[in-house]
């Protein structure tokens, strides 16, 4: 396998990842650290260090010595510049006196210098850049156990056969491409846990997940997980795992030493190290200073020995004074001599890896016989396991020298001295000392330092480290990929009954809430959308169009109190309404705010038809559920939605169209304007409401879904000799705003009343109560804030939805629909603007293109203002 780094081809094993293929080639110098840009190597090798953060395939901040090698990716370096051995910005420690810990807060006192300095340290800060042309694939998953265990060592592949052998369902997650845990890296553990690996193996009932990471234990026991390249379709799966029980296998982690330079390339953990020569088969040193307390050391430098590595001296943590090099590690300084070296490696403290255990809601309590905090007071439902329980731990001394090259920090360059200086201006508890140092916020998440930064916080306050306490352990830990969470990039499709007439007539589509709607209709004699538009707007305004208007959602009401239910919700009245009649319904909340808008139709007795608009259909329905609940009323609701196709005719030829397909009378005498009949067109069952959002005579027709298709093809057959035409949104839109008809949430907002919105006449206070009605009364004739007004613009241009509007220089207000109106061949638009300003042809400026144009305001509709049309 090959793959480019930083533009040369590297040659990698089977198995490699990408850390350790690079580290076979002589790569010893892997990123550079996030404040003084120094060299950094390899550390743990494990995934929970900041060392090995790259770029791979455009996603940055990759820890390449867990991240598998693929044929043909590509890994750049990242916060380094022009390359990693050789990084301008590695100029600033040289600096360090004048960035002390705090430096922000203390030197940038004055505005006018944080502006300046500002965006030279947003452009010089951070790690990596986020990825903004195409993205992986993601995907999410769920699953459902009786027992969840994290961790695939020793103790977690035992926990999980004695479940599976009790009959529960498991599934066993770990991080590493193979069971096993240390004993696959440290040869001498005398552990060898095959036999018990196929035992569990064979067990029908547990599922392993390998090459995955839990990143957090949520309430109600539910457990992130991610699952690296789960196939070639996907980069990542989110796994959203809800277990019975979880038993934390985690095991326990590596922790660096403290001791000056201690973060040169070459400086690695001893379970790095042996990563690297039994994971990858890599040499990772030629001569090798082992540092550590006697028996760890023992162990590591006999393995290094049987790989034929020099073994310089094995030091002890209390001897260590300074390592030295540049850039990585050439040798030591301690108190027993020099010693000249390619490799330290490092015997540090274990850490037990209990973070769920505290996301679960457990304690940590500090065991000095561990040499580590143990988690305690954990729920029912949460057990630990292992070394993450503390089981094998035994405390390692690690002295901790204080200087300005003894990073405790390794992800923000926090040295030792750093934390002592910001004790002592005071930040002397462990947590307002990592937010004020930021010392354990870094990519590592505390890993590696936060034993250290306690250490180091209870030597100079005095205190214990069990007074001194951990910080916060929260999800997620370790971090995850935004896409990851984010998940597949689904777009929900709802399509009308009429979808793929519209797709052969030419339809141009837009979303509108899940559903797809035509916007416009290409045509074959013209394909420039202002045309076709025009085009569609003439065939309504002086002939016939018809409009897919199945996205409206509906809903069938019957029964005896509908009447009721419909006054108390809706702010006109309903129970008045004769049966075969249409009313403009208007709905606000208890605080009088318009919420939804769309029309009533009272079929007979006991039976209404409701619209909404397009995107508020379930909330619509889950308001009247919610107000019918408990009334005891006869009301039964049912969404009929997706069971209705609909279409709206519409024009001065709409009634010649419409009449060749049916026997109901549509005199205007017989079928007036706001009426409705049950009635058969093209013998189609059919409800027709006429009532005009355009502003022509014409009829909604709803019929069953399944006959929508067949009803489209015989109105549009009927009207060929009409000449008529489908139009789409665009020209709908265009025909409903020359009548400054309101469209709810385009020209409305979170704080528009009716009264604002110049719909007062929907508002009927003298029925007994409606929701909303405690906020209108008071309201009523008080339009204090603002007003919906109509503008015709003087000049040329078309102002953008959103312009400002101008008054005697001082801004008045915004505009939030705008067209050119072909009826008043000028752009016609609607806008707020204070109600002072809301006058019949008063003066105002637009802002169209930059440049302020005339308007004169008008409370009319731009057409047709007496609404003859409509009831022709
Ligand atoms: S070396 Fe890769 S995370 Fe530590």
């Amino acid at each position: 396998m090959k793959f480019h780094f930083q533009g040369n081809a590297v040659e990698a094993k089977d198995g490699d990842t990408i850390a350790a293929a690079l580290y076979r080639q002589g790569q010893r110098i892997f990123s550079r650290s996030f404040k003084y840009h120094r060299p950094r190597g390899l550390l743990c090798v494990q995934g929970k260090c900041p060392n090995c953060l790259m770029n791979v395939d455009g996603i940055p901040n990759i820890r390449t010595c867990i991240t598998p090698v693929r044929d043909g990716m590509t890994v750049k370096a990242q916060n380094a510049f022009p390359s990693l051995e050789t990084d301008w910005l590695s100029i600033t420690q040289r600096f360090d006196w004048l960035m002390p810990v705090g430096w922000y807060y203390k030197t940038f006192t004055q505005r006018a210098m944080w502006h300046a300095a500002e965006p030279i340290i947003r452009k010089v800060a951070g790690l990596g850049e986020v990825l903004t042309s195409e993205t992986p694939n993601y995907e999410h998953s769920w699953m459902h156990c009786d027992r969840a265990v994290i961790g695939g060592g020793w103790a977690g592949i035992e926990a999980a056969q004695a479940a599976g052998a009790r009959g529960e369902q498991v599934v066993l997650v770990d991080d590493q491409p193979a069971l096993g845990g240390q004993s696959r890296y440290r040869k001498r553990s005398g552990q060898d846990p095959s036999d018990l690996i196929k035992r569990l193996q064979a067990l029908p009932n547990v599922r392993i997940l390998l090459d995955s990471y839990c990143f957090g234990l949520y309430e109600g026991n539910l457990l992130g997980i991610v699952q690296r390249n789960p196939h070639s379709g996907a980069a990542e799966r989110l796994v959203h795992l809800r277990a019975q029980h979880t038993t934390v296998a985690t095991g326990a982690y590596e922790t660096p030493l403290l001791f000056p330079h201690h973060d040169l390339p070459g400086v690695m953990l001893s379970t790095g190290v042996l990563r690297l020569l039994h994971l990858y088969g890599v040499r990772p040193g030629e001569r090798v200073v082992v540092v550590g307390a006697a028996g760890a050391s023992a162990e590591v430098s006999a393995e290094l020995r049987d790989a034929g590595i020099v073994v310089v001296a094995t030091v002890s943590p209390e001897q260590m004074r300074v390592a030295s090099g540049a850039p990585g590690v050439k040798g030591i300084q301690t108190e027993i001599g020099r010693f000249a070296c390619d490799l330290v490696a490092v015997c540090g403290p274990q850490v037990p890896d209990a973070g769920l255990a505290a996301q679960a809601g457990g304690k940590f309590a500090w065991s000095a016989d561990h040499g580590a905090f143990l988690a305690t007071g954990l729920p029912q439902h949460v057990s630990l396991v292992g070394a993450a329980a503390g089981e094998g731990l035994t405390g390692v001394r690690s002295p901790l020298p204080l200087g300005k090259r003894a990073f405790v920090c390794l992800c923000t360059d926090v040295s030792s001295q750093d934390l002592c200086d910001g004790i002592a201006e005071g930040f002397d508890h462990i947590e307002t000392l990592k937010r004020y140092t930021t010392a354990t916020m870094g990519p590592c998440q505390g890993r590696m330092c936060q034993l250290s930064a306690i250490g180091v916080c209870a030597q100079q306050t005095g205190r214990s480290k069990a007074e001194t306490g951990v910080t916060t352990s929260r999800p997620p830990n370790p971090g995850i990929t935004l896409g990851a969470l984010a998940g597949p990039g689904h777009h929900p499709i709802r399509r009308t009954p009429m979808h793929y007439v519209h797709e052969r007539l030419g339809a141009v589509w837009m979303d509108m809430s899940d559903w797809r709607r035509p916007r416009y209709y290409r045509t074959s004699s013209t394909s420039a959308e202002k045309e076709c538009i025009l085009a569609e707007y003439r065939a309504v305004r002086e002939g016939v169009g018809i409009i897919d208007v199945s996205t409206l959602g509906k809903l069938d009401l019957r029964g005896v109190d509908c009447g009721k239910l419909l006054d108390k919700v809706y702010t006109h009245r309903f129970s008045d309404l004769r049966a075969g009649r249409v009313r403009y319904a208007l709905m606000c909340d208890e605080g009088g705010i318009i919420l939804d808008d769309g029309t009533i139709a009272h079929l007979s007795d006991d039976r209404y038809f409701v619209t909404t608009t397009t995107g508020n259909l379930e909330f619509v329905h889950q308001w009247l559920d919610w107000y019918l609940a408990g009334t005891g009323w006869d009301v039964h609701m049912a969404n009929v939605t997706a069971g209705y196709g609909a279409m709206n005719i519409a024009g001065p030829r709409s009634r010649e169209v419409l009449s060749k397909l049916t026997r109901c009378d549509l005199t205007s005498a017989a079928f007036p304007y706001m009426a409705c009949r049950e009635a058969e067109v093209a013998s189609i069952p059919v409800i027709m409401l006429r009532i005009g959002f355009v502003g022509e005579t014409g009829w909604e027709i709803h019929c069953p879904a399944e006959s929508a298709e067949a009803l489209w093809e015989a109105l549009l057959e009927a009207g060929q000799d009409s000449n008529i035409r489908p139009f789409g949104v665009e020209a709908q839109r265009l025909l409903r705003l020359e009548k400054r008809h309101v469209i709810v949430g385009v020209d409305t907002d979170a704080l528009t009343n009716p009264y604002e919105a110049d719909m007062g006449w929907a508002v009927k206070l003298e029925k007994p109560d409606f929701v909303g009605k405690a906020f209108l009364a008071r309201v009523t004739g008080d339009l204090s804030r603002e007003r919906l007004i109509g503008f015709v613009l003087s000049g040329p241009g078309l102002p953008e939805d959103g312009a400002a509007i101008v008054a005697d220089g001082q801004l008045a207000g915004r505009v939030t629909s705008t067209r050119h109106s072909p009826a008043r061949q000028a752009a016609v638009g609607l806008g707020w603007v204070k109600v002072s300003q809301a006058r019949e042809g008063a003066s105002v400026d637009v802002r169209v293109d930059g440049k302020l144009v005339p308007a004169t305001i008008t409370l009319q509709p731009f057409y047709d203002p007496e609404g003859g049309r409509l009831r022709q």
